[in-house]
């Protein structure tokens, strides 16, 4: 069912206090590698979103025993690295490339069939980034036309160790390959051309595989050491800094307004976004910063406040590559041109973000434009016109950007779609409403 939603201009400031749902990438992680693991673990401040209810419904399809106590609070019991057992039904990763891919990855390397399928946002988006390197290791996959989901999967009986160097700077490809060599006799080594998140090596190092990351160029090589056991050992998930980015640029673009975040995950590999607003000028302050279940996390106050156009460079974009529609957004409103480059991986997201970033700002009458893979916008130093509807094609983090953008535009901006909000930020529209935003 569809919920369109508008959002206005509030007549007083956004205030408060707030924290924000469990990061979704280590959420994904949590359970996986738990399920992997012998004995129990458990998980407090798990993502509830759906699709991190997808990857907990796959894993106990998988043979592990994964129990919800109370709200973020989660348990599961592993089937040991090799133990995976053959699922009897076809697995639905809904909306979440993470899910469908980490696990691809884990399937590749178990002696069973399975098959994944997902909604249709995820059954349009490449799945051959990672069954091109998955297959090195003896696993065969069928898909449909382009690589696509749905996706069958015959994971090999003795799995080879892979040695692959990423084309596209990419965590999940990464992650999948990391996680296929877990099952894997000897070393599986990764080169990536520049760092993306390392959740899962943080994380496999939890559990006590045996991972070393080495600087190479510009980039990294990771390697991990083959059917490690790994043993159940908690986590603790921090906010996700991709879900604090809304609420934080609500506050920096309403007048007078001031937000704080709590527990946000400020692992270096994720903040670009705060770099990128530090430069446009932004009113942003950190406070009590720590190490929480092996991240470094801090308090993010918001004050609102005129931004500047920046140029943000390529080798940026995986530190904040969810964060584009937000800080276009923010960008709209800036003084001057703001150029984020190399935007060439924004085309496979939940939607090709890169065309839909550029509509939405476009329909609220905002100056943007695409050269090549760059993403240019002209802020006129003032909120632009909103009045626009945004169409959303299944992404939440395009209906979340048009929320945010109508809270600061002159006319209210009409959203076609927020039911995918849930994907990644439940109970986000109480949560602004409690801010002071105006929805309706
Ligand atoms: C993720 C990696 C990124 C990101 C996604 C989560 C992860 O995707 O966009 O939301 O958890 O590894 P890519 O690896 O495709 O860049």
């Amino acid at each position: 069912m569809t919920k369109p939603l508008s959002a206005y201009r509030p007549t007083i400031p956004l205030a408060g206090d707030i924290t924000v749902p469990g990061d979704k990438s280590i959420s994904h992680r949590a359970l996986m590698f738990a399920g992997l693991a012998i004995g129990e673990t458990r998980i407090s401040g798990l993502l509830e979103g759906e699709d991190v209810l997808r990857t907990a419904a796959a894993m106990r399809a998988l043979g592990a025993e994964v129990t919800r106590d109370a709200p973020g609070a989660w348990r599961v019991s592993g089937v040991g690295v090799g133990g995976l057992r053959e699922p009897e039904d076809v697995l639905d990763m809904g909306n979440s490339g993470t899910a469908a891919r980490l696990l691809a990855g884990l399937l590749a390397s178990h002696p069973l069939f399975a098959v994944m399928t997902g909604d249709a946002s995820l059954r349009r988006r490449p799945m051959r980034r990672v069954t091109e390197p998955l297959a090195l290791c003896g696993a065969h996959f069928a898909a449909r036309a382009g690589g696509r989901l749905p996706l069958a999967i015959e994971g090999a009986a003795e799995a080879l160790p892979i040695e692959y160097r990423l084309p596209v700077a990419s965590a999940q490809v990464k992650s999948a390959v990391l996680l296929a060599g877990l099952n894997a006799r000897g070393a599986t080594r990764v080169e990536e051309p520049v760092p993306t998140r390392d959740h899962s090596e943080n994380m496999l190092r939890h559990f006590g595989a045996t991972v070393t990351v080495e600087a190479a160029g510009s980039g990294r090589v990771i390697t991990l050491a083959g059917q490690p056991e790994l043993t159940a050992s908690d986590i603790v998930v921090p906010g996700d800094p991709s879900s604090a980015a809304f609420p934080l640029v609500a506050a920096l673009l309403v007048p007078g307004s001031r937000v704080t975040v709590r527990g946000v995950g400020l692992n270096p590999l994720r903040t670009g976004l705060f770099q990128t607003l530090h430069e446009m000028g932004a009113g942003l302050a950190l406070a009590n910063e720590r190490v929480e279940g092996g991240e470094p996390v801090g308090d993010i106050t918001a004050t609102a406040g005129e931004l500047i156009g920046v140029d943000v460079p390529p080798e940026r974009a995986p530190s904040m590559i969810d964060e584009y529609p937000i800080l276009a957004v923010a960008a709209a409103t800036a003084r001057g041109t703001t150029r984020m480059r190399g935007l060439a991986e924004l085309r496979v997201k939940e939607s090709d973000r890169l065309a839909a970033t550029a509509a939405l700002l476009a329909a609220n009458g905002a100056r943007v434009e695409i050269e090549g893979d760059d993403l240019l916008v002209h802020g006129a130093g003032a909120p632009p016109p909103g009045g626009g509807m945004v169409e959303t094609h299944m992404d939440h983090r395009l209906a979340m950007s048009a929320l945010v953008l109508g809270l600061a535009a002159a006319a209210p901006v009409r959203v076609d779609d927020t039911a995918f909000i849930e994907t990644s930020f439940p109970g986000f529209i109480p949560l602004m409403t409690g801010l002071g935003a105006c929805f309706a």
